[in-house]
């Protein structure tokens, strides 16, 4: 068995400004946890993604990944434990999605499921899509075999990107390193566990539903958000039993104001849903209980993210540094894929 520094993880979200309580649910609280047991991290700022499917707009681009860079500093990432950096400063990566694409046909990625939702979800064309959106899939291989990562941990949507990705190791390993070391590892998907956070109005949390909290939120928005939560639309009146957990027979998602006890008032969540399931707790009354814990709970993250927006030069210093080491791997990685391929040029100094 592998001790547990030797496992290291890549992951990447594509910035899209500041962020909200499903991002740190589903990914950036499982990236502090493995930081915080002693994995080495590499977290990527996915600019180059963006362009994919918005290349003509660029104008917030650099807000936006200065906003999430911030929220994961707030969320407890450590610079000193992990490697914070921005995708279009370590062109390796560009090298390497280049050298990959030869390795996957055209008809594999259009097979891609996230593609196709992209494609239906955007309502793209499949045949003027972009060249660069075909490929992106390959980027994202790209972007975590540069790291040769044992795990990659990623919501539901990404597992048929590293399933590329392990395809693509297999394939460059067998193809140049027959006489060699492989290169790339095969790294593995790793889920999180609470995967999916539901929004204010019952469905996916999303910030372009409008049904987002925010990570780093006003205690005075926490609380008016969460009094416009959904709960079960049966229980009219404050004695009325209610329905925490979902209902199928009238498509009841469960009550969010329940499932977000659960998740940041476990200790008290099911004595909750006993009093809410008898009659004894009317909607408000919990709401204002929720409010309550989720500020308290959020407060720490309010503040840290507070001290970094203080301190630009700080988080300038930390991406410039975990650029620089992001690089070193990079480089490290390159030498080898070249060597393998026998593309190190001949004009290169030995
Ligand atoms: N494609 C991912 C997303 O849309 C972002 C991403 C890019 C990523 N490169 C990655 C995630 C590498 C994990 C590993 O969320």
């Amino acid at each position: 068995m592998t001790s547990v520094s030797t496992q290291r993880i890549l992951s990447g979200m594509r910035p899209t400004g500041r962020l909200h309580l499903g991002n740190y649910v589903g990914a950036l609280e499982n990236w502090v946890r493995l930081q915080d047991a002693g994995w080495t991290n590499f977290h990527m700022v996915a600019d180059w993604h963006m362009l994919t499917t918005g290349y003509e707009h660029t104008a917030d681009l650099q807000q936006n990944i200065w906003d999430m860079v911030l929220d994961w500093l707030a969320a407890g990432l450590d610079p000193a434990k992990s490697v914070i950096f921005v995708q279009s400063a370590v062109k390796e990566h560009a090298e390497l999605h280049l050298l990959l694409s030869m390795l996957v046909s055209k008809a594999r990625l259009e097979r891609i499921p996230t593609l196709k939702e992209q494609i239906k979800d955007l309502c793209l064309d499949e045949q003027t899509i972009s060249y660069g959106h075909l490929g992106y899939s390959v980027l994202q291989a790209a972007d975590i075999l540069l790291y040769r990562p044992t795990h990659v941990p990623v919501g539901e949507d990404q597992v048929p990107h590293v399933e590329l990705t392990r395809e693509l190791a297999r394939r460059f390993n067998h193809v140049y390193c027959q006489e060699r070391a492989a290169v790339f590892p095969e790294p593995e998907a790793q889920l999180t566990a609470f995967a999916r956070m539901l929004g204010l109005d019952g469905r996916r949390m999303s910030k372009s539903l409008k049904n987002a909290i925010m990570l780093a939120e006003e205690p005075a928005a926490i609380e008016k958000l969460v009094m416009s939560a959904y709960t079960d639309p049966k229980k009219l009146r404050k004695d009325d039993p209610g329905r925490p957990q979902a209902d199928e027979s009238d498509g009841h998602p469960g009550c969010v104001v329940w499932e977000y006890h659960r998740k940041f008032n476990s200790g008290e969540a099911d004595a909750i849903a006993v009093e809410c399931r008898a009659g004894r707790l009317g909607c408000v009354a919990d709401k204002r209980r929720l409010a309550a814990v989720m500020t308290e709970a959020l407060a720490p993250i309010r503040e840290r993210r507070e001290r970094w927006a203080n301190d630009p030069d700080a988080v300038r210093d930390v991406l410039r540094d975990g650029t620089a080491k992001a690089r070193e791997v990079a480089r490290e990685t390159m030498d080898l894929v070249r060597s393998a391929m026998g593309v190190k040029s001949v004009v290169e100094p030995s």
